[in-house]
C-alpha cells in the first residue's frame, strides 16, 4: 500500500543510495536566501525532480535541490529551495522533505525565510529570530491520520523555536554586531500579499512578521521531535504610511541585500551544534 511511510522509506532509500553520511544538522533556505548553499563545500547536490515523492518547486529565487556538505566543519543537509501551500500542494506535501531528513537522521533544523514586518520598530533588511508562531491562518500538516511511529497525535508546541539555540543566536549576534530583532511569525497561505487591513490584524493579533512559510515545516520537524531554528529577513512593511505597493521583486532584492547577515549567523550557529 502507499502510505506516508512507505513513501519515506522509498525516498530515503534513493538518497541513501546515492550517498552515506551521519549528517544530523538540516538547513531549509527561503526566497532570495539561497546563497548560504555557495559556502557550503558540496558533496552531492541532488536535483528536487529526481527524488521519489518530493514535489518540483515552482517559484522564481529557488533554485531546488537538496545538497549535502560541509558547512563550518559539521555535515550539514540542505534543501536549496522549499515547497509552499500556494503553489498547489498540500500540507502534507509542503513539510515533507523535513520527514525525509528526519529519516535521513536530521536532528536540529534550521529555517529561513523573507517575511512582511508588522512590528513597527522593524525595518527593511533587518533580521528577525523566530521565537514563536501563529500558524491558525495556515493548514495544519498533521491534520488526517497520525503515523504513531513518527511522532504523537496531539504535539506540545510550548517551544517550537529551541530556546537553547536562540540564546546561541543571541551571543553570536551581539559578537558579530549584527542587529538581530526577535518576533512571533505568523503563517499565512498567501500568494496575495496582505492588504492593509490584514496586516495590522496580524499586528493585533501579536504577530510581529508574516510569511507563507515555515509553520507547516516547523510543526512537522516538532512532531518528529527535532530541534529547529529560525529567522526572517523582513523584505517589506506591512504597516507604512506611504503609498508604495509590495512585489515579489522588491522582496527578493531585499532579501539579497539582508543575506550576508544571516550566512553569518547561521555559519557561526553551524559550529555550536
Ligand atoms: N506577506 C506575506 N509573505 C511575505 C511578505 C509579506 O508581506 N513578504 C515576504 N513574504
Amino acid at each position: 500500500m502507499f502510505t506516508l511511510m512507505n513513501q519515506l522509506a522509498e525516498t530515503t532509500a534513493f538518497i541513501k543510495g546515492k550517498v552515506q553520511t551521519d549528517a544530523t544538522i538540516g538547513i531549509i533556505l527561503g526566497s532570495g536566501l539561497g546563497n548560504l548553499a555557495q559556502e557550503i563545500k558540496t558533496e552531492i547536490s541532488i536535483p528536487y525532480s529526481e527524488i521519489p515523492h518530493f514535489p518540483v518547486s515552482t517559484v522564481e529565487g529557488h533554485s531546488g535541490s537538496l545538497l549535502l556538505g560541509e558547512l563550518s566543519g559539521k555535515k550539514v543537509w540542505v534543501m536549496s529551495g522549499r515547497f509552499h501551500f500556494y503553489e498547489g500542494y498540500s500540507a502534507q506535501q509542503v513539510a515533507y522533505p523535513v520527514r525525509v531528513m528526519h529519516m535521513l537522521g536530521v536532528k536540529v533544523l534550521l529555517l529561513s525565510n523573507a517575511a512582511g514586518g508588522v512590528n513597527t520598530n522593524f525595518k527593511v533588511g533587518d533580521l528577525m529570530l523566530i521565537n514563536d508562531h501563529i500558524s491558525l491562518f495556515t493548514v495544519n500538516p498533521l491534520l488526517g491520520k497520525n503515523e504513531e511511529s513518527l511522532g504523537t497525535r496531539f504535539p506540545d508546541m510550548s517551544e517550537p523555536y529551541c530556546k537553547k539555540l536562540i540564546k546561541y543566536a543571541k551571543q553570536i549576534a551581539l559578537s558579530n554586531n549584527i542587529d538581530l530583532k526577535e518576533g512571533v511569525y505568523t503563517g499565512v497561505t498567501g500568494p496575495t500579499f496582505e492588504t492593509r487591513a490584514e496586516y495590522k490584524l496580524i499586528h493585533v493579533l501579536g504577530g510581529d512578521a508574516v510569511g507563507m512559510s515555515t509553520v507547516q515545516e516547523n510543526i512537522v520537524a516538532v512532531h518528529c521531535g527535532m530541534k529547529v531554528f529560525a529567522t526572517s529577513v523582513i523584505t517589506d512593511l506591512g504597516i507604512r504610511e506611504e503609498e508604495n505597493i509590495i512585489t515579489h521583486e522588491e522582496v527578493l532584492q531585499a532579501a539579497k541585500e539582508a543575506e550576508p547577515k544571516l550566512t553569518l549567523l547561521f555559519k557561526e550557529l553551524v559550529k555550536y551544534l
